[in-house]
Parts: structure tokens; C-alpha cells; sequence
């Protein structure tokens, strides 16, 4: 046998270890033998036309008749958007009872912040900074939708948002690489549990990448990140899911650097399966794979779909372009029988760790007792309580029951039960919400009076003759103001991100009658506020609070819950400081507060004002930052200390600091580590978060807390293209906000 012979055997032979579906690195998903044989020996009995037909998501609804003889063809892998148990069943009878091999459905839904009972919307869920709570949450979505047959959510969503216009920052967590990954770790655990059962939901980790960069924050839009942005910043809470052991992804909309997601061979097959050895499940997201002939990627359905499979791409929602074409380019050569084959070894993997083959029905009557069960809905209060931050208080919070009689309660979000729950909340019935109408007058019989003011948020209104007259006799005004649910999400950016309508001039009338307001926003993002702030005592901001904003939301006016939540984005000042993130990098010209226009004199000519990056109208600072929110009570750290100067690049850092309550009222703070790395093969952040930790204590209570940093989480990719941690010096902060307190330095060596 010649060299070549030799070289072209083993060439063979490492293709059919490979073909034979083994994973080359540690499974991501968590496979055995035992799951590995079974699908090689599903894989053999099926026809190319039934493999591709595993690839095929639909978006049901409707008759199941509609789908009967696909079904029993083998045609459709998976549906979406049927959530009744009953049709769900018959679905999968047809699958399982009359298809040829049997193989039964995954049902998929959007889960985003809880099934019936919902939670805050996700960006909610980061400003808990409480991933116990997030996971406990995402386990409640999983019992109640799991119980009506969906055992697939196209959740967590995980894409870095730093511009509010975007109205998809909604269902993220915010703009924080570290604070996402530890909020998408979180849901995968919670969703798919821990351990496989009839509860456990697969995990879809989106969009898969950079879809929250969207230039100029309209959704869908381009993006232009470099392989480093990708690496360093919004990559790493994806790869954290996956080591989480999420079992699906799912590709996004935009082209990044003129290349649409899901025909990226870099992000999906060299990153995502090669250099992360993902083996579950990727699918397109709606039609993205068809949107590559609108981006002018591909000519037409048949080569997109050859773009996507070539991508590494599993499973075609709603394009219909495998389903179509895949078996025509398989046959004429264009499309490796391998690579169906990979395909729907991943698909098969997923159905059957999830148990469907043992598994494919639900019990109808036993899934009716456990929606908005009261341990749900429990649960969904304490998030919401923990999930508002406090961003003004003048003393006037937390209100005493009893020194406030007459309660004016107004605004168009006291009594909004749709729009409180927010974006992506198609199965939250709003017949179940409490709003914070409802939860008043529950506790506060014939003591609340309800003049909203305004019908809905963007409604505009020249005078509020009535309300204020109210307000004048009442002892206290609450406020409740914010977006309509449609006003984040997907397709829903805006270009003024002020409180729509004449919410601003509502609250404006109300402070002219004299006594206290309270403020509270509901919103799917971040609003520049900073106008309404004089205008009341105490602002609370709740994104989108979900079924139990209400009860929560009163809980804390009234002090039976101290806020907690903190910042999970920078608020601007205008919407024109976008973007404006706290992990910036430092400039050659940093900004440090100086002059703005008030400090110009008419006529002052040419002067060499200012020179640093930033804006002379508005400056370079945000209204509050990253990491921000206020308590009932106040806390000090000191005595911040490391165990040591100088660590090697394997070593850990440990952290001591003393966290005193010096308040009058017990509390929650959310310590959080930062790290600046002060030299680097290029520029780094002024800051990173690489660390947090909810701490209580009673009011004069002081505690000494250590938080410990493996310096391999200074790890980045550098100039090199290599991901290392680079030996020099750096500083840390523990502090209550990502703009506060005092950096003690180390060296890494
Ligand atoms: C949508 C969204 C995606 C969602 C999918 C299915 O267009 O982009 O997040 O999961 O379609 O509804």
C-alpha cells in the first residue's frame, strides 16, 4: 500500500469514527452509550426523506388534521405554538402510533419568563442578581408547561444588550457578560432540571450571535463585531450555557460583519461544535434561514438551505427550505449524506434524553391543578419583589399603613393586567394578573381611590383638573407609569426612550397638589427618566413585573419587602448618549465630569474646553449606573483586603471586606466584584464584573465576607487571537455599584 493509499484509509477511517455519531469531545449535553446506541440504531432504519423530515419544525395551531398526513409521513420533527394538551397528544399519537418508525415530536414554545404563571420579563430577572431565584423560576415554567406536553423553550435568550432603543434588551439580561452568564446557567439548570424527567424542558439558548448589537438598536439589523468583541464579550454566556449543558441553540436574524447566523460556519461549526464540542440541537430561528435570500446571501431556498446545512445547522423553522430541497442536494452531491446524518443524530439525541420515546403523552387532567398553583405564584412575588430596584427615595418610602388613610392610586399602569406582564407572555393569562389596583384595595379597603389619569401610556392629555383635585385631598399619590407591553420586544425598538404620552406631564400635575408621590415605571427597558425625577419622592422601577407585580410591588411601598434589585443596564441621561455601557473602554481621553455647555459663556471662541470623550450637552455620564439600586436602609463596605499581592496565572484571588448595615432597617445588598485589567495586549474595560453575592443583614449588623476570583477569569483574547490572562497589574473593586468605590491593586506574574 503506497503513502497515499495509507493517508487516504486513514482519512476513511477517522471519517467513519467520526460518521458513526460518537462525539468527538466530552459530550456538552450529557450523552451515554446507552443514548448513543439508540440513535445510531434509529439513524440506520430511516429513509434520507425521513431524516430530513426530522429537520422540519412547523408552527401548529389550529386543526392537528391540518399536519395529519405529514406527520404519518415522517415529514415534521417538531411543532411550535401548540400548547393545548389534548391536540399536543393527538400530535404525537399520529407520530408515534402511525408513522413508520415511530419517532415522536418536540413540542416547542416560548417559555421566556414563565409559562401561565409569569415572572418579570428577563432583564427583571437580572436585576435580581439572584440565579438561585432565576433557576427556581424557570423550574416553575418547566412543571406547568411540561405538564401540557412542551418539553422545548426558546429560552434563555442571552444576548448582550447595550443600546435601551432595541426592544429586545426586554428579554435578555442586560449588558453584562458575567451577569448574563450566571442568568443563563441559571435557566438552563431550571428548565431542564437535575435530573432527566417528565419536568425536564430543553433549554434553547438564543440568539446565537450578536443579534443585540443591531446597529442603531432597530431589531433585525446588521452588526459589525469583531472576532475579539465576539470572543470577549458576547460569546462567553453562550459557552457558559452550553457547560451548563443546554440542548439546544438557536440562530439569530442579523448578519454580523455581513455574514447572517445561520450560515455562519465560523460561529456554528468552528466555535460552537468544533471548538466548544456542542452536541445537541441547533435551530434556525423564524424563517431566518429563508431571510439569507433577503439579506443577498443566498439566490433561493435551495441555496440557503445549502448554506445553513453547510453551516452546521440541525433544523429549519418555518422556511421549509430542508424539507423542500435537502434530499435534491443530497442526491445531486451538493450536501453530504454525513451531514444529515450529524443532523439528526443531534435531533434524535435531544428526543431521546428527554424521554419521548418512553414518554410522548401527557396526562390532560393532571396539568389544569398545576398552573398559577399557589407555590407558583409565590414564587413569582418573591422575583418581582427582588426584581424592583429603587432608584429615588427622599425618605418618603416605605409608607406607613397607618399614617396614610386616603391612597390616590393613578397612572396607566395600576390597573394594566396585559401590559404588566410584559413582552413574550403569550400563555400568561391576564385574568390571573394582580395589579397594583387589585393588591391596594385588597389590603387597604375604602381607603384607595382610583383616577388613572391616563387610559394607556401613550395617550395624550393637556390638563389633569380631576386627578389633581383628588390628589389634594389624599395622603399620598401613587404612580403607576411605564410602556405597554408591545412597546419592547421583538420588531419593537423606539427611537425616544422618554415616558411615552403625557405620563411625564400626569406626574408633573400630581406633584402640584402638594403631597407625596410615589413614582413607580413598569417598563420592557431602561427610559430616560431623569425629568421625572423631581417630580416625586421615590421612583421605583419594576421591568414588566409579571402575574404578581401587584402584591410585590406593594409589598415593598409598604416596607413587608425592602428593594433589593440593582441595575442590570445603564440608565441614560438621553437617548442620545447611546451607547453607553459601564465595561467601555477607558479612550485616550477618558471623561472625568468636566465642563458642559451651562459652563460656556455666550461668545467664548475657540477654547481648548474639555478634549475628553464625552458630550457637551449631556456629559459622559449615565442618570445610574450599572449595578445601581437603592435599600430602606444604607450600607458601608471597608476593609476591602486580598490575601495576597502577587498570584500566578492558576492561582485564585481571595477577597475579604466588612459589609456593615449602618441603617434602620434589615436589608439585602448585592456586593459586586469588579476587576480592571490595567495594561493589555489591547485595550480592556474600565471595569468587568467577575463576581456578586446577595448579602442580608439586620439593621447595625456588620459582616466580614470573602468572595474568591480565579485569576483564569481574567482570561481574554488578546492581540495574538489567543485567549490567555496576560501577567501586570490590576485593580479590584467590591462595591455596591459599577461606578462606586476604591480599587485595591495586585499582580499577576
Ligand atoms: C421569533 C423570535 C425567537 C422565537 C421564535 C419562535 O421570531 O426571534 O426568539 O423563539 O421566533 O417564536
Amino acid at each position: 500500500m503506497n503513502h497515499r493509499t495509507r493517508i487516504l484509509a486513514l482519512a476513511a477511517l477517522l471519517a467513519l469514527a467520526a460518521s458513526c455519531g460518537q462525539p468527538q469531545k466530552p459530550s456538552t449535553v450529557g450523552t451515554t452509550p446507552e443514548v448513543e446506541r439508540r440513535v445510531e440504531q434509529l439513524l440506520s432504519q430511516m429513509t434520507l426523506a425521513e431524516k430530513v423530515g426530522q429537520m422540519n419544525q412547523v408552527s401548529a395551531g389550529g386543526p392537528v388534521s391540518n399536519y395529519a398526513d405529514a406527520l404519518r409521513a415522517g415529514q415534521i420533527g417538531s411543532i411550535l405554538n401548540e400548547v393545548d394538551p389534548g391536540r399536543i397528544n393527538e400530535y404525537q399519537r399520529i407520530c408515534v402510533e402511525e408513522s413508520r418508525l415511530g419517532i415522536p415530536l418536540l413540542v416547542g414554545r416560548d417559555v421566556i419568563h414563565g409559562f401561565h404563571t409569569v415572572f418579570p420579563i428577563p432583564l427583571g430577572l437580572a436585576a435580581t442578581f439572584d440565579p438561585a431565584l432565576v433557576e427556581e423560576g424557570a423550574r416553575v415554567a418547566s412543571v406547568e408547561a411540561t405538564a401540557q406536553g412542551i418539553r422545548w423553550t426558546f429560552s434563555p435568550m442571552l444576548d448582550i444588550a447595550r443600546d435601551p432603543r432595541w426592544g429586545r434588551i426586554a428579554e435578555g439580561s442586560g449588558e453584562d457578560t458575567w451577569l448574563d452568564a450566571r442568568m443563563g446557567e441559571a435557566m438552563v439548570r431550571g428548565y431542564q432540571g437535575a435530573q432527566w424527567d417528565a419536568t425536564s424542558m430543553a433549554a434553547c439558548v438564543k440568539h446565537f450571535v450578536g443579534y443585540g448589537a443591531a446597529e442603531g438598536g432597530r431589531d433585525y439589523n446588521s452588526t459589525f463585531l469583531t472576532e475579539r468583541q465576539l470572543r470577549n464579550v458576547y460569546l462567553p454566556p453562550f459557552e457558559a450555557a452550553v457547560r451548563a449543558g443546554a440542548m439546544t441553540l438557536m440562530t439569530s436574524f442579523n448578519d454580523n460583519d455581513g455574514v447572517p447566523s445561520t450560515g455562519n460556519r465560523f460561529v456554528v461549526k468552528d466555535v460552537l461544535r468544533g471548538e466548544w464540542g456542542f452536541d445537541g440541537l441547533v435551530v434556525t430561528d423564524w424563517d431566518s434561514m429563508g431571510e439569507m435570500i433577503a439579506h443577498g446571501f443566498g439566490a433561493d431556498r435551495k441555496e440557503v438551505a445549502r448554506q445553513a446545512i453547510d453551516a452546521g445547522v440541525d433544523m429549519d423553522m418555518m422556511t421549509y427550505g430542508y424539507i423542500s430541497h435537502l434530499e435534491e442536494l443530497v442526491r445531486s452531491g451538493a450536501v453530504k449524506q454525513s451531514a444529515i446524518d450529524d443532523a439528526v443524530r443531534n435531533i434524535l439525541r435531544v428526543k431521546i434524553m428527554l424521554g419521548l420515546f418512553e414518554n410522548p403523552y401527557v396526562d390532560v387532567e393532571a396539568a389544569a391543578p398545576l398552573q398559577y398553583a399557589p407555590a407558583h405564584l409565590e414564587a413569582a412575588r418573591r422575583t418581582a419583589e427582588e426584581s424592583a430596584v429603587l432608584l429615588k427615595n427622599d425618605g418618603v418610602l416605605p409608607l406607613s399603613a397607618d399614617k396614610v388613610r386616603t391612597i390616590l392610586v393613578t397612572g396607566p399602569m395600576a390597573d394594566a393586567p396585559h401590559d404588566q406582564l410584559g413582552t413574550w407572555a403569550f400563555d400568561g393569562q391576564k385574568e390571573h394578573t394582580v395589579t397594583p389596583l387589585q393588591a391596594l384595595r385588597e389590603r387597604f379597603p375604602g381607603r384607595v381611590v382610583y383616577v388613572p389619569g391616563l387610559k394607556y401610556t401613550r395617550e395624550h392629555k393637556d390638563r389633569f383638573d380631576e386627578v389633581v383635585a383628588v390628589a389634594r385631598r389624599a395622603d399620598v399619590v401613587l404612580a403607576f407609569l411605564g410602556e405597554e407591553a408591545i412597546l419592547s420586544g421583538e420588531a419593537h425598538s423606539l427611537a425616544d426612550l422618554n415616558l411615552m404620552g403625557s405620563q411625564s406631564e400626569l406626574l408633573a400635575a400630581l406633584r402640584s397638589a402638594g403631597k407625596p408621590v410615589v413614582a413607580t415605571v413598569m417598563a420592557g427597558r431602561p427610559l430616560t427618566i431623569e425629568r421625572d425625577l423631581p417630580n416625586c419622592g421615590a421612583l421605583l422601577y419594576a421591568f414588566h413585573p409579571g402575574t404578581m407585580g401587584g402584591p410585590a410591588l406593594v409589598n415593598l411601598i409598604f416596607g413587608d419587602a425592602t428593594p433589593s434589585g440593582k441595575t442590570p443596564v445603564t440608565f441614560l441621561r438621553t437617548v442620545g448618549q447611546v451607547p453607553l455601557y459601564y465595561n467601555h473602554n477607558m479612550t485616550g481621553r477618558p471623561y472625568n465630569g468636566e465642563t458642559l455647555l451651562a459652563d460656556i459663556e455666550p461668545e467664548a471662541g475657540q477654547t481648548s474646553l474639555g478634549n475628553t470623550s464625552y458630550y457637551l450637552d449631556y456629559g459622559a455620564y449615565p442618570l445610574f449606573p450599572f449595578g445601581y439600586g437603592l435599600s430602606y436602609t444604607s450600607f458601608a463596605y471597608s476593609g476591602i483586603a486580598l490575601d495576597k499581592g502577587e498570584y500566578p496565572v492558576d492561582g485564585t484571588v481571595k477577597v475579604s471586606f466588612t459589609l456593615s448595615n449602618t441603617g434602620s432597617r434589615d436589608g439585602t445588598e448585592v456586593a459586586q466584584l469588579y476587576v480592571r485589567d490595567l495594561v493589555g495586549s489591547v485595550t480592556r474595560p474600565v471595569r468587568e464584573l467577575k463576581g456578586f453575592r446577595r448579602i442580608s443583614l439586620r439593621a447595625g449588623e456588620s459582616r466580614t465576607v470573602e468572595m474568591e476570583l480565579p485569576v483564569a477569569e481574567l482570561a481574554f483574547w488578546g492581540l495574538d487571537g489567543v485567549k490567555k490572562v496576560e501577567p501586570g497589574e490590576f485593580q479590584l473593586w467590591v462595591a455596591g455599584d459599577s461606578a462606586s468605590g476604591e480599587p485595591v491593586s495586585f499582580i499577576v506574574r
